[in-house]
């Protein structure tokens, strides 16, 4: 789903539309399914047709979610960082213009670098906020991954599996609410075998109209044609880093050119790619972060999908400490320079570091899709990735965003050239 915007009725016309301010300038736009409105009211609207009618509070609040930093005073600014700037628009950034931008700590410079990002985004895809739910349907793992508290060797977390039944219940409720994207997923949990995923897959797509990531790992590429051809859209698989060495010592058993090969496979087969890194692992320097982002591009990611490290107990890295949370949105800022068009995902381990206020600096650094999670809240506490993960249930945001029937998929199919 994609966040509406608000705007002001300036007047409504005999002609099935009206005039309406978002501040900047009029538009003329279709009434869609609004009947009710005289001049002076609030709107919510998309490109292309009103949505409906809001309060003057709820528009404020998200022209505040939608803020961006002042425009950088250019002329001050060092040369190189202009240069750089240059190559952004031209799209023929390097490498080394990607580290330089991961080491920049100057202030101003880093306001300037969100800035332009968001600038970027704006200019591309306006200031559409996709809006997914995630259901994490099991906790169990068969991997043992060095930072995630999932992993099979910790013994100290309460497993559990949501029936194929709930799981159908739970995304058709969501789907209910007016989710239209949404993420299947769990551990490495093989109790999942193909013909439960593909059951589900298709209940849900029998049941209601919906796009279906699947975020559950590894599996044979037959059976990810299978989940496919039950319904599966897209698959969220992160690299998680592209520096080899470092990827084998996080992943044991596992080498990184299997990961890739499995993602490019997976673009083959026709799935929507939402793939990343985490940023702050141990070692990790701003050369591996520019690979990552390099990578993300590289496979055509269409949700670049990142977040910092958040160390958990019970893992081998529960002594770590935390990258501090610029470094998050330089990564932000720098994929949004690399991919303009690209869905950069809010992700839950940035917010469980910032909270709410995570969300807008991110979206402010050039991010515009968010992830709500919709397990059933029995459950949630135990998808312990790592401690205190933030929840949010995104009520705000479903009042704004979800609304439902053909004309609000049509418009998503047409924005993110996908199907649904
Ligand atoms: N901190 C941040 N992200 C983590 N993940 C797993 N453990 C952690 C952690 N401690 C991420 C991985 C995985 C996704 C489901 O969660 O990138 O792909
Ligand atoms: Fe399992 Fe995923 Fe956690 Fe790795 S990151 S241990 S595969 S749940």
């Amino acid at each position: 789903m994609c966040l509406t915007l608000p705007a002001k009725v300036v007047s409504v016309g005999k002609n099935g539309k009206a005039i309406i301010s978002s501040g900047t300038k009029d538009l003329e736009i279709s009434l869609g399914p609004v009947n009710d409105i005289e001049a002076g009211d609030w709107v919510l609207y998309t490109n292309e047709f009103l949505v409906k009618k809001i309060d003057e509070q709820d528009a404020r609040e998200i022209f505040d979610l939608l803020a961006s930093y002042p425009k950088p005073d250019y002329d001050n600014l060092e040369d190189k960082f202009k240069k750089v700037l240059e190559s952004a628009s031209r799209q023929t950034l390097t490498k080394s213009d990607l580290e330089y931008l991961f080491q920049l700590e100057d202030s101003a410079l880093l306001q300037a670098l969100y800035s332009e990002a968001n600038i970027t985004r704006k200019s591309n895809i306006k200031d559409h906020i996709c809006i997914h739910g995630i259901i994490e349907f099991s906790n169990y793992c068969r991997n043992n991954c060095a930072y995630c508290g999932l992993r099979a060797d910790n013994h100290e977390v309460k497993r559990y599996r949501m029936s194929p039944e709930e799981i159908v219940a739970t995304a058709v409720q969501a789907v209910d609410r007016g989710y239209k994207i949404l993420v299947l997923q769990s551990g490495e949990d093989l109790w999942f075998d193909e013909e439960k995923i593909c059951q589900i897959i298709k209940d849900i797509k029998s049941k209601c109209r919906v796009f279906i990531y699947l975020s559950i790992g590894d599996r044979s590429f037959a059976e990810y044609e299978k989940f496919r051809q039950a319904g599966a859209g897209g698959v969220l698989y992160r690299f998680e880093s592209s520096n080899e060495k470092l990827y084998a010592e996080m992943r044991p058993g596992h080498i990184l050119s299997e990961r890739i090969n499995i993602l490019k496979k997976l673009k083959e087969m026709g799935y929507v790619l939402a793939t990343g890194s985490i940023i702050g692992l141990p070692g990790q320097t701003a050369s591996d972060l520019a690979n990552d982002v390099l990578l993300m591009k590289e496979l055509d990611t269409f949700m670049p999908s990142f977040g910092p490290l958040i160390p958990s107990k019970n893992t081998p890295l529960a002594g770590e400490s935390k990258v501090d949370f610029s470094m998050v949105l330089k990564m932000i800022a720098i994929s949004r320079l690399v991919m303009p068009k690209s869905r950069i995902s809010v992700t839950t381990a940035m917010e469980t570091m910032r909270s709410t206020d995570g969300r807008q600096s991110a979206f402010m650094a050039g991010a515009n899709s968010v992830m709500f999670n919709l397990t059933p809240a029995k459950y949630r506490d135990d998808y312990y990735i790592y401690e205190n993960k933030f929840f949010d249930a995104g009520e705000k945001y479903e009042k704004w965003a979800l609304f439902k029937g053909e004309l609000s998929y049509q418009m998503m199919e047409k924005e993110l050239n996908i199907e649904i």
